[in-house]
């Protein structure tokens, strides 16, 4: 697009060009750490999106432009697509979305490196080894992104099992095959117009992504995804290097760096290694568990009532949402039950366990679409010594988040995980609609305890009764 600017101008647009580069990124990295608050993060998120607008205005400087056709085509469909589909996804299915996106950007980034391949041509065998080797690299890191991204969102739309798909020393298949497409790399960076050998390193790429993601419960999808995700950055940042993009180059780094720091925080939060997570085939859906095939244990049931009356005469009720919150979309219901409460004089907080939910940051976006209050939410660290001294802890579709096994069974698949010490309270009143385990697939103590009663039914259903029992109470 330079060439439509005056000539005395044509100097400056080098210069020009990494400046406005320069802070394009700036945006990018204030906007990320704005997002580490819910008060700050939309505007970060703007900020980020802005700064991705003027990367894409000047890159159009950047380069010479063959056909605009192309590109305003591609910015109408993919903004038209990406409002829709922001607009429409449930906050439950948003790790699907982010799933897709992973996936895009993955394969997106394997389309620059082939498409800088065959624009050269010949004289691709002009291009320096590093060239070459990243141009390979980021095939494969794209492809298997891409491949390995739709796999990931087959199995939480349930198109694929959810239970681990594997095959008898499948691990050790995944890394021959991983060292076949390095060694066809090396080959590649000597024969560079070989096109058989790079369509061959692209289909074994995709492969790989299928083969690495079927082994993995459908549970620790939130976990791989991140990593996906930081893949897709790693492959951006590839293309970034094949087409001499500054621009590209670090916001991949920063997209790569983000998803790793991501994924550690989750298998911290989960207590269990990124090795567990890839080659340990865990979760994937367990055996529900009927109210009444509990052998000798027995649970105490409560209703809306009952409910009603410990919490309207309680001092401190600690409320402890999960994945069952969202799956009832009872956020809002539990909001106006918290208010219904506040208007009594009980003191209400949110005790918000890091991996509650299905994806990071789960709970606090739900809470804050119900606009809850910032300070009643309270990390797992602040609102552990608190149990102690509260009266009535609510357990909104949580299992997994407040299972005491995490502290107590040494054989249990959770044990160590840090979780909500909610048992210390008085009294626990979990809201689910049945025994059944959560995502762990295993059965929580915590249900039989003498000082928990068990609230059956949709948490929005008993929410909403329990709103109108403390209403009658007036
Ligand atoms: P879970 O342990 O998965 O338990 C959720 C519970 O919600 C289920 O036991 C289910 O019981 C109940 N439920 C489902 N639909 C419901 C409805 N409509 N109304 C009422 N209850 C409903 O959830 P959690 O405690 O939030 O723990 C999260 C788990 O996900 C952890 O194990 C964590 O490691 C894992 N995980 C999280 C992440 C992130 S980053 N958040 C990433 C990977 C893995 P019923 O079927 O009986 O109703």
């Amino acid at each position: 697009m330079s060439q439509f600017l005056p000539e005395a101008f044509q100097t400056y647009i080098p210069m020009l060009i990494q400046l406005f580069y320069l802070v394009a990124m700036a945006l990018f990295i204030f906007g990320i750490k704005r997002l580490s608050s819910p008060a700050t993060a939309r505007s970060g998120n703007q900020l980020a999106a802005s700064g991705m607008l003027l990367g894409i205005v000047v890159t159009l400087f950047d380069r010479e432009i063959v056909t605009f056709e192309f590109i305003i085509a591609g910015i109408v469909i993919g903004g038209v697509l990406g409002v829709i589909a922001a607009r429409t996804v449930k906050m439950t299915a948003m790790p699907e979305m982010v799933a897709i996106f992973n996936g895009f950007g993955g394969g997106a980034s394997a389309i620059v490196a082939w498409g800088e391949l065959t624009r050269a041509g010949a004289d691709v065998t002009l291009w320096a080894g590093q060239d070459l080797g990243t141009a390979g690299l980021g095939i494969l890191i794209g492809s298997l992104t891409f491949s390995g991204s739709f796999i990931a969102f087959g199995k939480l739309q349930g198109f694929i099992s959810g239970r681990p798909i594997t095959f008898i020393f499948q691990n050790y298949f995944n890394l021959v095959l991983t060292g076949a497409i390095l060694v066809l790399i090396g080959w590649f960076i000597s024969d560079p117009t070989n096109m058989p050998l790079f369509w061959t390193i692209f289909g074994l790429s995709l492969f790989l992504g299928i083969l690495t993601v079927l082994p993995i419960g459908g549970a620790d999808m939130p976990v791989v995804i991140s990593l996906l995700n930081s893949y897709s950055g790693i492959a951006a940042s590839m293309a970034g290097f094949v087409i001499n993009n500054n621009l590209l180059i670090i916001s991949g780094a920063l997209v790569g760096a983000a998803g790793l720091i991501l994924t550690n925080i989750m298998c911290q939060a989960m207590n269990r290694t990124l090795g567990n997570v890839l080659f340990g085939a865990f979760g994937g859906g367990g055996t529900a568990v009927a109210a009444d095939d509990i052998g000798d244990k027995s649970v105490q049931k409560t209703f809306a009532d009952d409910v009603a009356i410990q919490c309207s005469y309680a001092k401190k009720v600690v409320i402890v949402p999960g994945y069952g919150l969202a799956v009832a979309q009872a956020q809002h219901t539990l909001k106006e039950v918290a208010g219904l409460l506040e208007e009594k004089g009980v003191t209400v907080k949110y005790g918000i366990h890091p991996v509650a939910g299905r994806m990071p940051g789960h709970m606090n976006v739900l809470l804050a679409e119900a606009d809850v209050p910032y300070d009643q939410l309270f990390d797992m660290d602040q609102i552990n010594p608190e149990f102690k001294s509260t009266d009535v802890v609510l357990i909104i579709g949580a299992n997994d988040v407040v299972n005491p096994a995490a502290k107590t069974n040494p054989g249990s698949p959770i044990y160590g995980m840090p979780v909500l010490n909610v048992e210390e309270a008085t009294r626990t009143i979990v809201f689910k609609r049945s025994l059944s385990p959560g995502f762990a697939g295993i059965d929580n103590e915590l249900f039989y305890a003498d000082n928990n009663q068990m609230f059956f039914g949709d948490a929005k259903k008993s929410l909403q009764a329990l709103s109108t029992a403390i209403k009658e109470l007036d």
